[in-house]
């Protein structure tokens, strides 16, 4: 390997993407969601996607039980709910209101687009658990400004008006 640790995420960060909240329901009927970047779509037919969640993040073991998990993505105006779901607060829901579609995982409101999703497949990948999703049902919202990560910091894609 010609690079070391920093210069592989330094490349990584020159990739723009958007940022979501991955959420599932623990057994204890407890929310557990974590900020990622890592979101992906995989297939149109059947609908797929994808998101890669760290060995050590405290959400796995939940996510690998109960199989569901929701996708939510970020408008710009929800900085401070990235932010907070990317810490590892012992609270981080105080104050969240979401909702449930059935038995789904929970839907963040104000976002972008929702994905209700069931896993039908977690892989190994490397440091990361790669877990494949059908998206059972999903909301599209209107046209809005859409949070972006970018260089390891929060940016803007739309013009300020
Ligand atoms: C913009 C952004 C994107 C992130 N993307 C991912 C990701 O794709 N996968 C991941 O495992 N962690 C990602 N993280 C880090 C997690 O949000 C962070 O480690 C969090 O503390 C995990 O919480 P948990 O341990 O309670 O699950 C990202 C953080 C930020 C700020």
């Amino acid at each position: 390997m010609s690079f070391d640790a920093r210069t592989f995420r330094n490349a990584l960060g020159c990739f723009p993407t958007g940022v979501t909240i991955v959420t599932t329901m623990a057994g204890d009927a407890s929310p557990v969601g974590v900020t990622i970047n890592s979101f992906c779509s995989v297939s149109l037919d059947p609908p797929l996607v994808l998101f890669c969640l760290d060995n050590k993040s405290t959400g796995l073991e939940a996510f690998k039980a109960t199989r569901r998990f929701a996708i939510n993505v970020l408008s710009q105006h929800q900085r401070e709910l990235s932010i907070r779901f990317a810490s590892r607060l012992d609270d981080k829901w105080k104050e969240v209101p979401y909702e449930r579609w059935g038995d789904g995982a929970p839907i963040l409101g104000g976002c972008l687009a929702n994905f209700d999703c069931t896993v039908v497949e977690i892989r190994e990948g490397g440091d990361h658990q790669i877990f494949v999703g059908r998206v059972e049902r999903l909301h599209c919202g209107d046209p809005g400004d859409p949070l972006v990560y970018y260089r390891g910091t929060y940016a803007r894609l739309c013009e300020e008006s």
